[in-house]
């Protein structure tokens, strides 16, 4: 039974909090690389585990994430002025470095001691694999560098990175990533020839390469722990000899991949970085382990388009239905939503910002739900106990990729996928 309880500790992400002291002990990746790409730049608002941040490049290049409030009289921090190495308050011109410390204080006698004394709140910044992290944790806690997942170390050309907001807590969105019975039904394409046909038989008359999942529509899991987080086979039917595994990694706190079509194709994984309780800024990475992508590569319509104004917000959202089209449900696909990564968004964010999980009834294609939800609280919680999360200490554990393989029965799938699931 998950309690109300199980709920809260596996949700919230503010200071304090079960979740969100364990969330605090890893890196945490929130912007693309080039969303503050200029030295001296404008400062940018950005929110991050519930707090009000402002990130800002100064004049040698260098990332500051500092609290969003002046800490003279809480003047926000983005009408400040970028200059010389520093933020200054357009209030009264306290001036900040990327540290946080003092540079200035204008309107104070020049020997005022508050100089010394104060400090803004700041946190580590760090740019790594396209993307920039932060670091919200103790600083003798501090792990040296990002976890080395793949798409960090394969060369910029053969990785593409999407961002897009959504407004639902991050457990949300990890179960969704890890969910590997949704795929073949709520993506699923139909066969528009024959509209009078059932669901069931207008999906397995689509697409041959996605016919293991239409033709075997109830998975059968396979949940392992290890030392990074889950390794989930999902097992279907694919001829009287084989099965047709998908095997989808978890790493903790909050990474997904998802397993390719086939062993040639791009891999794609997520991010699932909190914003607060109640948003989520979804990182969509797509990398190719050897070769770069194609400069027009479709990322299989995973990343959604979003308003250029910087909020990452869908320009199908909530509040339009998603643009959903019923004509196109009737005649083309289970969902008449356009796109992977919206139709996600869509199931996701209208469950409510955060699910009440006490309410759902489980069933057998949850079991890596259920796996997950048990890992973090158990993680969480022995951080409460002991203080200590080995993990983010060991990036090199999260060197893996998830896998899509066809297996003779009877062969394990760790066993049979090993070899595609490596990263040298
Ligand atoms: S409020 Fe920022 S310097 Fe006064
Ligand atoms: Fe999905």
């Amino acid at each position: 039974m998950f309690t109300q309880q199980d709920n809260e500790d596996l949700t919230r992400v503010g200071p304090g909090t079960v979740m969100g002291e364990y969330l605090r002990r890893h890196w945490q990746p929130f912007l693309i690389a080039d969303e503050v790409a200029l030295a001296d730049g404008a400062p940018m608002r950005t929110r991050l585990l519930g707090e009000d941040l402002i990130v800002f490049r100064d004049s040698k290049g260098r990332l500051g994430l500092l609290d969003r409030y002046c800490p003279h009289r809480r003047v926000d921090l983005f009408f400040g002025r970028n200059e010389e190495c520093g933020l200054r308050c357009v209030y009264h011109g306290w001036k900040f470095d990327v540290e946080g410390n003092v540079m200035d204080m204008p309107a104070e006698p020049a020997n005022s001691p508050l100089r010394d004394e104060v400090k803004i709140k700041s946190y580590p910044v760090m740019e790594w694999g396209g993307v920039i992290w932060a670091y919200m944790g103790p600083k003798e806690h501090m792990p040296e560098r990002p976890p080395e997942l793949e798409w960090g170390l394969v060369p910029a050309a053969n990785r593409h990175v999407g961002k897009r907001l959504q407004e639902n807590n991050f457990a949300q969105g990890v179960e969704g990533g890890i969910d590997s019975s949704h795929v073949g039904i709520l993506h699923s394409m139909l066969d528009p020839s024959n509209p009078n046909a059932s669901f069931r038989e207008r999906q397995r008359a689509i697409d041959p390469k996605v016919s293991y999942l239409a033709r075997d529509t109830a998975p059968k899991f396979f949940v392992r722990n290890t030392s990074y987080g889950l390794r989930i086979g999902a097992r279907r039917n694919a001829s009287d000899t084989e099965y047709y595994w998908r095997i989808t990694q978890f790493l903790a706190p909050f990474y997904t991949m998802i397993a390719p079509r086939d062993p040639m194709s791009p891999i794609a994984g997520h991010a699932w970085t909190p914003i607060d309780d109640h948003n989520t800024w979804t990182f969509t990475f797509h990398w190719h382990p050897k070769n770069p992508l194609d400069s027009n590569y479709d990322p299989q319509s995973v990343n959604v388009p979003v308003h250029p104004d910087g909020s990452y917000r869908p320009i199908n959202n909530r509040s339009n239905n998603y643009g959903i089209n019923r004509d196109t449900q009737r005649l083309y696909s289970s969902s008449g939503i356009e796109g992977i990564g919206l139709q996600d968004s869509a199931i996701q964010e209208t469950m409510g910002p955060i699910v009440d999980r006490s309410r759902e009834i489980l069933a057998s294609g949850d079991a890596a739900i259920v796996a997950w939800r048990k890992l973090m609280l158990q993680q969480a919680r022995h951080l409460k106990e002991t203080g200590e999360v080995p993990l983010p200490k060991q990036p090199e554990l999260y060197r893996v990729r998830s896998a899509g393989i066809v297996l003779p029965r009877g062969v394990d799938f760790e066993e049979g996928a090993r070899e595609l699931m490596k990263v040298a």
